[in-house]
């Protein structure tokens, strides 16, 4: 059966070189993945592709335009939903606004600036895609290359964000630039776009000498493999006096920012759990997080609210990178009697999920026996 895919490619190749004339309006994902499959496929995977879908933010972005009107709408578009700032598609009826963060937003940043409170993208969609090659060639665009692509700048667009009241919402940016990999000159695209297997087109377009592109999959807070890296935890136990004594370090130890880093409401959390032989299960937690409130104080636990009313930080118990806290837990057991003693660690994703999964992961378990 003949792939449609092919078919596109074939139509491409024989259209006229007209197609180098400018581009006005962004492409969809499906006509670059034509013949960029392998890097679709690892879009389709990641959370720029559903930055508008995702059921949290459809919830979210309700209540901000039922209670903050059509401005905060705007706002929250710009990042989540970035092409329509120029298709002008603000009812949200193509398939590209759709697409959430898309290739060819991405391809089509030229600069960024830092004059203003947020770093800001200068896009042009033109038919110049523009990336980390120098001296490629492609027959229906063409390309340059860009030092903002290989550079965290690019990033810092969507991933460093003042709100209107000058609080500093968004500073997974800043804790990279302020922390340890930034001086090594590790970026963001070394631990989040790094070279998988691939193919950079397909084979019936260009026989390409390289079999390596870089992961579109942006593997972060959603992949259990990136969690269970940035993590490392040790749990060290002793039983004295009728007291189970709990110490459990945990260590950031490749994440290159906070953990949790980006928005508020993330929470990694650490539930250490005694099971006494024949006795009922003692149980106490500790979250790690940056906890915000509004002009008033009041602490804020909506999306919405955190993105356009946040003013202040009320407590922040992040792990900075390389950082390692020591947390220590007291339980009342009476000497003599074992116990099982777990630490679980979750990562919670957001107080407004509905799911489970959409809500939490438990990403690491540690027990011990102690007598
Ligand atoms: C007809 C096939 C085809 C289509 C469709 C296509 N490209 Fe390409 N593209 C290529 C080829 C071929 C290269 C060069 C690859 C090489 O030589 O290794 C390339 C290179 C690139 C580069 C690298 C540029 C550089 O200098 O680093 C980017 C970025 C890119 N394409 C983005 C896109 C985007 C975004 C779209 C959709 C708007 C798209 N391409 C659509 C064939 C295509
Ligand atoms: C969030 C922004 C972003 C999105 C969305 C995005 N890219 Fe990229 N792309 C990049 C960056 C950044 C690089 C360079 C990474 C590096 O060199 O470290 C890159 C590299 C590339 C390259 C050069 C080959 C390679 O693997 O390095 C091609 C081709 C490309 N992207 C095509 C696409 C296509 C097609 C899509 C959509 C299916 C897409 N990109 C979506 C940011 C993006
Ligand atoms: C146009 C805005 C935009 C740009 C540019 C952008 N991102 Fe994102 N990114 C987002 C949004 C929005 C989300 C959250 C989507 C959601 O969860 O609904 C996100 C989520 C992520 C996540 C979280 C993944 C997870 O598992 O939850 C990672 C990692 C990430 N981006 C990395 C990057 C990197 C690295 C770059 C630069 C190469 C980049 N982003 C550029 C908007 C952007
Ligand atoms: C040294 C490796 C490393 C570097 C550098 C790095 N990250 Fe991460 N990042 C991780 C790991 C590991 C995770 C998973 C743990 C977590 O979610 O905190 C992660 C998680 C994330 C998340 C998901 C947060 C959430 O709760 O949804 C985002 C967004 C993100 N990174 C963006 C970035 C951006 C933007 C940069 C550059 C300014 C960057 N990262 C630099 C390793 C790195
Ligand atoms: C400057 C860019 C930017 C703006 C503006 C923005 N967001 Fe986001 N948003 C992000 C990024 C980046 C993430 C991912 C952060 C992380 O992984 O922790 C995110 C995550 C979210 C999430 C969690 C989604 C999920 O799937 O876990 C929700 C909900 C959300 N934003 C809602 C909103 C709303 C509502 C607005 C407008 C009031 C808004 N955002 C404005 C960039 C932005």
């Amino acid at each position: 059966m003949l792939n449609s895919r092919y078919l596109l490619v074939f139509f491409l190749f024989t259209a006229p070189l007209s197609v180098f004339a400018a581009q006005e309006t962004p492409h969809i994902a499906e006509y670059c993945g034509g013949c960029h499959q392998a890097i679709e496929q690892g879009w389709k995977e990641s959370v720029h592709s559903q930055a508008l879908e995702s059921r949290l933010f459809q919830d979210a972005l309700q209540m901000a335009s039922a209670d903050f009107g059509a401005r905060a709408r705007r706002v929250c578009l710009g990042c989540h939903a970035p092409t329509v700032a120029v298709t002008g598609d603000w009812s949200l009826k193509l398939k590209l606004s759709w697409e959430g963060v898309t290739c060819d937003y991405c391809h089509s940043i030229r600069s960024v600036v830092m004059d203003g409170p947020n770093p800001k993208a200068l896009v042009d969609y033109n038919n110049v895609k523009e990336g980390p090659w120098k001296d490629v060639t492609s027959p229906v665009h063409g390309t340059a290359y860009s030092p903002v692509h290989t550079s965290p700048l690019l990033c810092a667009t969507c991933h460093e964000y003042r709100n209107s009241l000058g609080f500093p919402v968004l500073t997974t940016y800043s804790e990279w630039k302020k922390g340890p990999y930034a001086a090594e000159g590790k970026g963001c695209q070394a631990c989040h776009m790094y070279q998988v297997e691939g193919k950079v087109v397909v084979p019936q377009v260009k026989e390409t000498a390289g079999h390596e592109i870089n992961l579109h999959e942006m593997p972060g807070s959603h992949s259990l493999t990136q969690l269970n890296k940035a993590i490392r935890g040790q749990l060290f136990v002793t039983h004295q006096g009728g007291e189970v004594h709990v110490e459990v370090d945990v260590t950031n130890q490749a994440a290159g920012h906070m953990v949790p880093t980006g928005s508020p409401l993330r929470k990694l959390i650490l539930d250490v759990r005694v099971e006494p032989m024949g006795g009922k299960s003692l149980e106490q937690t500790r979250a790690f997080t940056r906890v915000v409130a509004d002009r008033d104080g009041k602490i804020l636990n909506r999306e919405d609210l955190v993105f356009l009313r946040a003013a202040k930080v009320v407590s922040d118990t992040r792990l900075a990178p390389l950082q390692t806290k020591k947390e220590f837990f007291t339980f009342k057991v009476p000497q003599g009697t074992g116990s099982t003693v777990a630490a679980d660690f979750y990562y919670s994703y957001s107080p407004m999920a509905t799911t489970k999964a959409q809500q939490e992961v438990e990403f690491l378990s540690l027990t011990r026996f102690v007598q």
